[in-house]
């Protein structure tokens, strides 16, 4: 055999001659002789490990291992050669050039006739690419799993963090509420240096925590991937005011002018995101301005709007503008260093835009100040006017709302309840104190009480009984009965989750400053509802507060008095004094109002309304007349005035009648009812009071009448009180509305 095996390639034996030629290299030992040597390699063999047949034959295989050679593979290759068993592994061998390979062996022992072991038979594949790519996979899926498993720790730890925050955050407000309410109390007793300088570092003090507090919490809920954007359509102005209002007196005590300009577009948006974005850029604008001036206002680019905050203040270096949208990132500057804050605002602004894919845009020059603009898009149909206007309106002449006024509040923690019910009740409320909703809710069932307003901490809303109280409560309210929430979490979650149209949500620590304004503000809307005549449909807003009213008089005193009433309702009012003033801005859009003299020089109030529809324009129009003046606003209802009222205007008259004119103005479905049961009122009417009630709305007196149809003036005024009954209208100008609503006409007069 053995000489055979040295004859192989020669052989015209068929299976001699696949061994030599297969592709597969292929290894006979002889387990006979000393230390099992090579008694046979193919070429294929020579070729994968670089060693000749020379170099092979009479040796063992162990000559192809190297320093990878793993040693328990050598031992269960050693194990099979002694029992002469078969063998299938992979082991890591080396060519004759040094380089090494993966090598898929499989040994197999061969045993003659009478069952001795003669032989051992091998093939050796080189299996390296598969392995390594093996390998790799192993490695990249280990790697997958490490990463999995790190990113699971990190949402785990980051839910950790974030639930932390919000219990955290609840708890430290109620605290930091007692203590702002306190240097209120404070701030207001004591006199004198250095006293009164001392109590407003402390205000200040607070100030800065209450707002890294709310900082913390906002990039908390961005992290989490927990801040739900809530896209509407409404007027800029809303926040402008609101910002405005709230950051006068930083302003004034930093010595910086701040200047708001007002603008009634309407912008698609956050409302209460965006605002954040912009009080945070007004925030820097004031604390990097160490005087001079603070500007914001909006521009107009087709159908984007850019919010612009300018401030001359000490502006930013060039090599900074990349990075002042870092969290914790702060200019060094003694501006920086001396106010406290997290350098977090900026962080802010940038993670919000991303949200609401508002893009926002710096320009700065150091020692000159800088612009920091968010590009905003404008509702689709939004009423633009940022033109000059005769005046604004600001909280003039609202009536002192304290008064008399009782407020249910709803706190907890004894402490802030105690602190809350003294300083209201200092500002002449009547305060009521519950400590939870069930208290509240036996107040009010029990003793009968009616509060005007309703002051709750949020918790209430949120705790096992609180829907249960909501409901009961509102079914014992008034359902106008204004509320306000003081929210002890500021995530946005929790702002969004406000059940109430008419709950107001004002975040703890609340300053008494805010406080009695939300309540003023609300007890002022909720009382001009209760006045209005027309009860509003249940569901639609019960406030001015997306309108812009546009008032178009020539009596500055009629504006005065009137943009105080709206403004009070929450409406925002702009005032011209001719209708060519008004014409020359203003541009149709939506949820806007017309208050129109029917008398002004140069071009009419009639004329103006004609123009108006004549133009397309279906913009509400109420027209004011003088008083009696009936022919007036009938032709005023004909050309297309969704009202008039007459002077001298009540304000409950007025504020009914803009509601009436802002609700219904989309609705066909209303007018068609309301239409309907304007002519079927007319028709029941006879021939006779149809007649007598063309000439009264054409503006006869009943003398006139009763001669006219040759009767007594005495019958005249029975047919008119008559047809006031009959049509249920208690005046000229309400039944001159019904006439109209019915599509009065000369037919009716037979
Ligand atoms: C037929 C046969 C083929 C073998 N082929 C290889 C081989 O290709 N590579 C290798 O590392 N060892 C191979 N071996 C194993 C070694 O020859 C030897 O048995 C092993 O190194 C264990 O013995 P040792 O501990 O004395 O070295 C083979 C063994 C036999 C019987």
């Amino acid at each position: 055999m053995d000489a055979a095996l040295g004859r192989v390639g020669a052989s015209s034996d068929p299976f001699a001659a696949i061994v030599c030629s297969t592709r597969m290299p292929v290894v006979i030992t002889n387990p006979r002789e000393a230390d099992n040597p090579i008694a046979f390699v193919n070429d294929a063999f020579c070729n994968l490990t670089g060693y000749s047949r020379e170099e092979s034959i009479g040796r063992n295989c162990r000559f192809l291992q190297g320093p990878e050679t793993e040693p328990a593979k050598v031992a269960l290759m050693r194990a099979a050669a002694r029992s002469g068993k078969p063998l299938d592994l992979e082991v890591r061998n080396y060519r004759k050039d040094g380089t090494p390979f993966w090598n898929r062996l499989h040994m197999v022992p061969l045993h003659d006739a009478s069952g001795d072991l003669i032989y051992f038979f091998a093939s050796q594949l080189d299996v390296t690419g598969e392995l390594d790519r093996l390998q790799f996979l192993e490695r990249h899926n280990a790697d997958l799993l490490t990463e999995k498993d790190a990113r699971h720790q990190a949402d785990a730890a980051n839910a950790e963090k974030s639930r932390f925050l919000a219990v955290a955050s609840h708890d430290i407000r109620q605290p930091l509420q007692s203590l702002v309410l306190l240097q209120g109390i404070l701030a207001r007793t004591i006199q004198g240096d250095p006293a009164e300088r001392l109590v407003l570092r402390l205000g200040q003090t607070l100030e800065s925590m209450s707002s890294m507090l709310n900082s913390l919490l906002d990039l908390n809920q961005v992290e989490a991937g927990a801040v739900r954007t809530n896209i509407t359509e409404f007027s800029i102005n809303d926040i402008l005011d609101r910002l405005k209002d709230g950051f006068v007196y930083d302003a004034q005590a930093k010595g910086v002018l701040l200047r708001v300009v007002p603008c009634s577009l309407f912008v698609k948006s956050d409302r209460r995101l965006l605002e954040q974005m912009i009080r945070n850029l007004l925030a820097n604008a004031i604390k990097y301005s160490p005087e001079g001036k603070v500007l914001v206002g909006c521009r107009r680019n087709g159908t984007a709007l850019s919010l612009e905050v300018w401030d001359t203040g000490i502006g930013i270096p060039e090599n900074a503008v990349e990075t002042i949208f870092r969290e914790y990132h702060q200019l060094d500057t003694q501006e920086g260093r001396s106010t406290r804050g997290l350098g977090l605002g900026l962080s802010i602004v940038h993670r919000f835009g991303n949200l609401l894919g508002h893009r926002i845009r710096v320009r700065s020059e150091v020692g000159k100040g800088s612009v920091f603009a968010i590009e905003l898009l404008q509702a689709a149909d939004s009423a633009p006017s940022a033109s000059p206007v005769v005046r604004q309106f600001k909280g003039r002449g609202s009536p002192p709302l304290a008064e008399a006024s009782s407020i249910l509040l709803i706190e907890d923690d004894l402490e802030t309840g105690e602190i809350l019910q003294n300083l209201l009740g200092d500002e002449g409320y009547r305060v009521v104190l519950a400590h939870n909703g069930l208290e509240a809710l036996e107040l009010i069932e029990v003793e009968g009480m009616r509060p005007d307003i309703f002051v709750t901490d949020s918790k209430h809303e949120t705790s096992r009984s609180g829907p249960e109280i909501a409901t009961r409560l509102q079914g014992h309210l008034s359902a106008e009965i204004p509320v306000i929430i003081l929210s002890g979490d500021a995530s946005t979650h929790a702002a969004h989750g406000t059940g109430s149209q008419n709950a107001v949500r004002l975040t703890k620590p609340v300053k008494l400053r805010e406080l009695t304004a939300a309540i003023q503000r609300s007890l002022s809307v909720s009382r001009s509802s209760r006045a209005a005549s027309a009860p509003p449909k249940k569901g639609t807003d019960l406030s001015l507060n997306e309108a812009t009213i546009f008032v178009i008089d020539d009596n500055r005193d009629v504006i005065d008095a009137m943009g105080s009433v709206i403004e009070s309702a929450g409406g925002v009012v702009q005032a011209y004094a001719s209708s060519e003033a008004f014409c020359a801005v203003y541009r149709p859009g939506r949820n806007s109002c017309l208050l129109l003299d029917a008398y002004l020089p140069g071009m009419s109030g009639l004329a103006l309304l004609q123009k108006l529809r004549e133009d397309g324009d279906v913009v509400p129009v109420i027209m004011i007349t003088g008083a009696s003046d009936v022919a007036m606003a009938v032709q005023a209802m004909k050309a297309g005035a969704s009202d008039f009222i007459e002077k001298p205007v009540g304000g409950s008259d007025l504020i009914a009648s803009l509601r009436n004119a802002l609700t219904h103005m989309h609705s066909s479905e209303d007018l068609a009812d309301r239409r309907e049961k304007a002519a079927s009122l007319v028709a029941d009417l006879t021939v006779r009071q149809r007649e007598i009630m063309a000439m009264v709305l054409a503006g006869h007196p009943s003398k006139n009448i009763a001669v006219d149809l040759g009767i007594s003036q005495r019958t005249v005024e029975n047919h008119r009180a008559s047809i006031m009954r009959k049509t249920n209208t208690k005046s000229l100008p309400a039944l001159a509305r019904l006439a109209l609503a019915a599509n009065w006409d000369e037919q009716y007069v037979t």
